[in-house]
């Protein structure tokens, strides 16, 4: 059984590492039906949850609509405890209330809850004031429709605008979800973790694994397929530089009874205090892999290795 923690200042109580759900039905970045299907998404599911992660990640602009649907079918033929957390897309053309609450009430019917337990904001929104849309979320909760409310992509100075908001309602913030991984050590230096922390929210690190890239399965003749191609960090330079990072995940995995590069990757995640990953698989090896990834511990000298080489990388 995993150490568990909790989400922010919440009773969802979880263990350091969630799942991330992006995957599940979205064909443009991901390619879902070419090459994994549905079957495979409910193995990556099922393996994660017998593996006794809860958290899982979704949102409404996933395969548009499509993640959330196969979550809600997936959490329907489990009897395993799962926490969802789904995300509001703050379009442009999404002003007031009405539209706000519209969309929850579609994610709701897309899962087949009466109630969300994570609502997050899916990045800062250009229309609505902060606070204002704090208070239409801060109604959804009264409504009994969320149980807990997130942002994601907030900076430090959003973040805290939004936890003062709902302070004012009497609830907390309970997380903010931002891309974080040893590749991508930005809210590090921005403000956002120690915000994080000294304002009891859970920094959920989206693309963990720099979308695949900490696996070491990539190389500069091996490059992955897809949009991903286009990516600066998928460059020929970039997958060059990226090796010797590799081999010394490979090195510590080693001493550790042969973890994986992603498993050492997302364990040094997982011990940033307050850090939760949520590695999205697209099957039942990838999964039980990334489950994996905690349970164990490296030791604050590989620790702090793995920090020293990565530090100020750029992509
Ligand atoms: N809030 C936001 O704006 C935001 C943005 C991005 C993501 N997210 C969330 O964060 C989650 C994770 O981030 P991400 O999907 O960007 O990237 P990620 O978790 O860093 O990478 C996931 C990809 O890595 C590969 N992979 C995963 N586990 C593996 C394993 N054990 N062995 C080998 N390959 C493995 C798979 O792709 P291949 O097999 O094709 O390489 C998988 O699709 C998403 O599912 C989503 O829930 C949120």
């Amino acid at each position: 059984m995993h150490n568990r923690v909790h989400i922010g200042d919440s009773d969802l109580q979880t263990p350091p590492l969630g799942i991330g759900a992006w995957q599940w039905g979205d064909t443009m970045m991901w390619g879902f039906g070419r090459g994994y299907d549905r079957s495979d998404a409910e193995a990556a599911f099922t393996a994660s949850v017998n593996a006794g992660l809860t958290l899982i990640d979704t949102a409404e602009s996933y395969g548009r609509g499509a993640s959330e649907r196969l979550v809600g079918e997936f959490i329907r033929r489990t009897d395993k405890p799962v926490i969802v957390a789904t995300k509001f897309a703050p379009l442009p053309t999404r002003i007031g209330r009405r539209m706000v609450l519209r969309a929850l009430n579609d994610s709701l019917n897309r899962l087949g809850l009466s109630r969300v337990d994570l609502y997050q904001v899916h990045w800062p929104f250009p229309v609505i004031p902060i606070e204002m849309l704090m208070d239409i979320l801060a109604d959804a909760v009264e409504l009994g429709k969320i149980r807990y409310i997130g942002v994601s992509n907030y900076s430090e100075e959003q973040m805290r605008r939004a936890h003062a908001a709902l302070a004012g309602r009497g609830l907390p913030l309970v997380s903010n979800q931002v891309e974080y991984s040893l590749l991508h050590r930005t809210p590090e230096v921005n403000g956002v973790w120690v915000a994080c922390q000294e304002l009891n929210i859970s920094l959920i690190a989206y693309s963990p694994l720099a979308k695949g890239l900490l696996t070491g399965k990539y190389k500069p003749d091996s490059p992955p397929p897809g949009l991903r191609r286009l990516m600066p960090q998928y460059s020929r330079a970039a997958l060059e530089r990226m090796q010797p990072v590799i081999q010394t995940l490979a090195q510590i995995g080693a001493a550790h009874g042969g973890k994986t590069p992603a498993q050492v990757a997302l364990n040094w995640l997982a011990r940033q205090p307050g850090v939760l990953p949520i590695p999205g698989a697209k099957n039942a090896a990838q999964a039980e892999a990334n489950a994996g990834a905690i349970g164990w511990d490296m030791t604050i000298d590989e620790a702090d290795l793995l920090s020293e080489i990565t530090l100020g990388w750029r992509k």
